[in-house]
């Protein structure tokens, strides 16, 4: 059977089979429960309830309480073999949902505003579809709900806790909802898909004093507006053109009142990067820039400079499985889109450092049923027909792995 639906730019989305369309009503119902209670990084209690009540009314073993709120299921086959998990973060974000849908946050000031109301329930239907279907696995499927990707990050906990051990996962695929590409789209990319984050908090020490007497002071103001300026450089100097990156700095704070030099000045910012390579590079000439200026005032500073994130980086093998099926379920070259990057941050990139694998994003989009507000936003909704195209392509993944 072939199901089409209209997205933006009239892409058809096809080869849904029919008993994965026969879930689109529960994996819309999960996914609004879901979306009803949102809870942050480490708090998701409720959220691995019903991922657990769910696994468990299917027979399906899993582990619980991993990582605080994580949760790892395991789907044997009817043959030992392979071992491939698929991850699914489930946090929300500290955000005054704005839609008026009959699902909206009844938790106030936190939000579902990126997606991962869907991931778990496209992860919860690919669970139940395998555990019906056991003979598409010749080996182990391992599905990882993990907590906390919005911050502090979950995935790392969960590694180090062992769940990509026991059985040793061989390879790892992911998916994000997103709404940057329209419905019917699918973004695939070898190689760097999302940036590093790394983040920096700094404090210059001037010497304040009265605002019309300069000269008795060191102005912390202006040694913070020079550091702000010379940050500039390395993305524009330094950095090899053929790489991106970028420095920003987010905020700046200073001085009390307007005839007063402030004593000192806060400014706190971001790094993202997609090349390795790049790790010390960028962090090192910041504290470099930050030590000149601050020497030639006579200020002096401290600074904090720490990595949350790694680039994610997609493995060749793994990514080509990942495309062939994507090509097949949106059915039209136009569909699987290769230029998908962004200097957005993911904490898949820790299980991507660990196993082969391969992250995507599944464009949700839809402008004509006012389902395209970025991410993040207090607006943020998706097209729920990616749902059983999620499910679709996770299955196909798995039988293609195994197969
Ligand atoms: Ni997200």
């Amino acid at each position: 059977m072939t199901f089409t639906v209209s997205s933006s730019n009239s892409l058809p989305i096809t080869s849904i089979r029919d008993s994965i369309l026969a879930l689109q009503a529960q994996l819309v119902e999960w996914r609004r429960s879901i979306h009803q209670k949102p809870e942050l990084g480490f708090e998701e209690t409720i959220t691995a309830d019903f991922i657990s009540r769910k696994l468990q009314e299917w027979q399906i073993p899993h582990q619980t309480e991993i990582a605080k709120t994580g949760i790892v299921a395991t789907i044997k086959g009817e043959s030992p073999g392979k071992v491939l998990a698929i991850r699914a973060d489930m946090d929300a974000l500290p955000i005054q949902e704005a839609n008026q849908v009959s699902y909206r946050s009844i938790h106030d000031g936190k939000m579902h505003a990126c997606g991962h109301d869907g991931h778990v329930a496209i992860a919860l239907g690919t669970a139940y579809y395998l555990s019906q279907h056991p003979e598409t696995i010749s080996g182990t499927v391992k599905i990882i709900f993990q907590p906390a990707e919005e911050g502090p990050g979950g995935a790392k906990p969960m590694i180090e806790a062992g769940v990509l051990k026991n059985p040793d996962v061989d390879a790892i695929i992911g998916l994000h909802i997103w709404n940057n590409l329209p419905l019917g789209t699918i973004g695939v990319r070898s190689g760097a898909l999302m940036a590093a984050v790394e983040c920096f908090r700094c404090i210059i020490y001037g010497k304040g004093g009265h605002g019309a007497m300069p000269d008795q002071t060191i102005d912390s103001i202006v040694v913070a507006s020079q550091i702000v300026n010379a940050l500039q450089t390395i993305v524009a100097r330094n950095v090899n053109p053929l790489d991106s990156a970028v420095v920003t700095v987010g905020t700046l704070h200073g001085g009390t009142a307007l005839n007063v030099i402030a004593d000192s000045t806060t400014m706190s910012g971001t790094v993202r990067y997609f090349n390795p390579q790049l790790e010390q590079f960028i962090g090192e000439r910041i504290e470099a820039i930050i030590s000149g200026v601050c020497q030639s005032h006579g200020a002096t500073y401290d600074l904090d400079y720490w990595q949350l994130y790694p680039p994610t980086i997609n493995h060749h093998e793994i990514t080509e499985l990942v495309r062939t099926i994507a090509n097949e379920v949106v059915e039209t070259p136009l569909g699987v889109v290769p230029e998908c990057q962004t200097m957005g941050g993911e904490d898949m990139s820790f299980f991507l450092q660990h196993v082969p694998g391969c992250y995507f994003f599944l464009g949700s989009a839809n402008p004509e049923r006012d389902l395209a507000y970025p991410h993040h936003h207090p607006r943020f909704d998706f097209d729920e027909t990616v749902l059983s195209m999620g499910v679709e392509i996770f299955v196909r993944c798995v039988e293609k792995f195994f197969s």
